[in-house]
């Protein structure tokens, strides 16, 4: 067994394979995204406007999708499906798929829809949402209150944390850390593979939850590890 509270920098294949069946309580994760075409498309200001941020997702290869062999090792290591996977529209049908259709969970279709999107045209429709879909098979979830039990969030990019922990990709942490705490009880282990600039640890450290996170690049490996010293020191954990 891999320590908790502690990020690898590993590919999380690698991982996984160090973590003993159902050991997991919770898996929170943002694998990349599939992108079919990076181009934008057009010659108008506006399309030229979003190029760019399509051009970091291809270079640091987060428009690949997620290898097919790490979800049937995320459903060993947890001890009940209970799994929250951020993704784009082109990966929903697969992930039904596979947790719905072969294994038999139930599932919701959570949605953070974006106040301040980036502009687009040529007949295309605003990237105006995240989808985040929740499986589930016996795993905990229980919603305190009206206002944690929503499954539509609204609210802006978070311009903010992504000057502070440069990652392109940096999810809402308020978001992060209500669905957690929906579906945790302190103490319980929560996995992120794909933990990013390190949003699934801060959450945890915040809600007194145990983790543990894998980052293939070093790069935003550094980023996280710096964003969770800072969190312990802010807390003073
Ligand atoms: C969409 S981002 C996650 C962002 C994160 N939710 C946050 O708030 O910062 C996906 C991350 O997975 C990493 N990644 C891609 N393939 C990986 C792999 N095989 N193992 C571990 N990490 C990987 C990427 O480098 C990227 O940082």
């Amino acid at each position: 067994m891999m320590e908790t509270d502690k990020i690898y920098c590993l590919d999380c294949l690698e991982g996984l394979k160090q973590l003993p069946d159902k050991s997991i309580d919770l898996i929170m994760t943002d694998p990349p995204y599939l992108i079919k075409s990076t181009r934008a498309g057009g010659h108008s200001r506006l399309t030229r406007s979003i190029q760019p941020v399509n051009n970091l997702l291809k270079e640091n290869s987060l428009d690949t999708g997620m290898d097919p062999d790490v979800l049937p090792e995320l459903v060993r290591v947890m001890k009940r499906i209970n799994c929250y996977i951020w993704c784009n529209k082109a990966q929903i049908p697969d992930y039904l798929d596979y947790f719905v259709g072969e294994l038999g969970c139930s599932f919701d279709i959570l949605i953070w829809w974006k106040t301040n999107p980036p502009p687009t045209c040529n007949n295309k429709y605003l990237s105006d949402k995240e989808y985040c879909l929740y499986f589930r098979k016996g795993g905990y979830c229980q919603p305190t209150s009206y206002g944690t039990a929503k499954t539509v969030f609204h609210q802006p990019i978070n311009v903010l944390d992504k000057q502070t922990y440069p990652h392109p990709t940096i999810k809402p942490l308020n978001i992060i850390k209500m669905l957690i705490e929906n579906s945790t009880r302190p103490g319980d282990i929560v996995l992120d593979p794909f933990i990013g600039s390190g949003t699934t640890a801060v959450a945890c450290i915040e809600l007194g939850r145990q983790y543990i996170g894998y980052e293939i690049n070093e790069g935003y490996f550094e980023v996280a590890q710096k964003r969770i010293q800072d969190t312990i020191e802010r807390l003073e954990v």
